[in-house]
């Protein structure tokens, strides 16, 4: 059985890698993961040959076509709906079946680094694009009080509108805004530190990160960024981006195999290190 990741450009993924190393681990030999270049306009060519395949399992979804492949798909699973995004396509009787994986596995990493969020959380999610979605949905499901960072305020609005719950967001344009001393948990989704800019960071070097935070900052590449080091040098609890990785693929194994994601994420992750 084949199953792949469908994004443009997807040659340096370290998609491939996992999955394939939890098929041999599990011992399913005929079952392969594939990288799918697809540019925006061979995205109906692509989706179409993947109805037709037999030996098709599934697939993960990326940039930049998360939202692009919902009118190709039969059915599109409720938190998928609230997120706005599909990472993770089914396929099941014939018919292609949409969810995101993203954010339960962003949760399941967190906790599995010791934070639990709560009603009596306050959390400051930097960044309002496509992954700031996942991971607001993930901090509803836990009442966590929010406030998104984002320098495009309005853009910080319209994702605390559509995912219909302005009253548990609030949103600033700038970290200076911030009251420091409430917040217990830092989320990072912007891609500010990512490589080849190294050297960026959401978080302006003038204002101390709050010590009592913990730090989770998306980004993997490089997988001690700018902010990690930042919020380091404050003594704050930091966990980067590799887990969420690994757990959002490890859950879109579980769909496709129905073999658990505990059984696997260990073996994921060591392939990646
Ligand atoms: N660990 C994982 O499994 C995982 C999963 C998904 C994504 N990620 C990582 O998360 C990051 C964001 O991904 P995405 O898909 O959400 O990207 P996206 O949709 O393109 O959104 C990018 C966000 O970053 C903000 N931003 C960019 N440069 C900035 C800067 N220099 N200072 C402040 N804000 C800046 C943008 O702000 P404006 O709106 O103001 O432009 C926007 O809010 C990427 O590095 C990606 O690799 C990791």
């Amino acid at each position: 059985m084949i199953v792949g990741l469908i994004g443009y450009p997807v040659t340096h993924s370290l998609s491939a890698v996992m999955h394939n190393a939890a098929f041999a681990h599990i011992g399913w030999h005929d079952w392969r993961y594939e990288l799918w270049n697809t540019p925006h306009d061979e995205l109906p060519a692509r989706m179409a040959a993947l109805r037709d395949r037999a030996d098709l399992a599934g697939c993960n979804v990326t940039i930049p076509h998360k939202q692009n492949v919902v009118p190709y798909l039969n059915e599109v699973s409720a938190h998928a709906q609230a997120i706005g995004a599909v990472n993770t396509i089914v396929k099941k009787n014939g018919g292609l079946y949409g969810d995101n994986t993203d954010w339960l596995g962003w949760l399941t990493d967190l906790r599995a680094n010791g934070y639990t969020p709560n009603a009596d959380t306050h959390t400051v999610v930097l960044g309002a694009g496509g992954s700031a979605r996942a991971i607001v949905y993930a901090l509803l499901q836990c009442d966590s009080h929010i406030t998104i960072v984002n320098r495009n305020l309005q853009r910080a609005q319209h994702l605390a509108e559509s995912i219909g719950a302005t009253q548990a967001i609030t949103v600033v344009a700038a970290v200076n805004e911030l009251p420091l001393s409430s917040i217990g948990l830092v989320v990072n989704c912007t891609s500010a530190g990512m490589s080849p800019n190294d050297d960026g960071t959401p978080w302006p070097p003038h204002i101390p990160f709050p010590q009592q935070a913990t730090l989770y900052d998306l980004v993997y590449k490089p997988r001690m960024t700018r902010l990690m080091q930042q919020a380091k040098a404050a003594n704050a609890h930091v966990v980067g981006g590799i887990g969420m990785l690994v757990e959002q693929g490890a859950a879109a194994f579980a769909q496709w195999t129905g073999v658990p994601a505990e059984a696997v994420s260990g073996v994921m992750s060591r392939a990646i290190v």
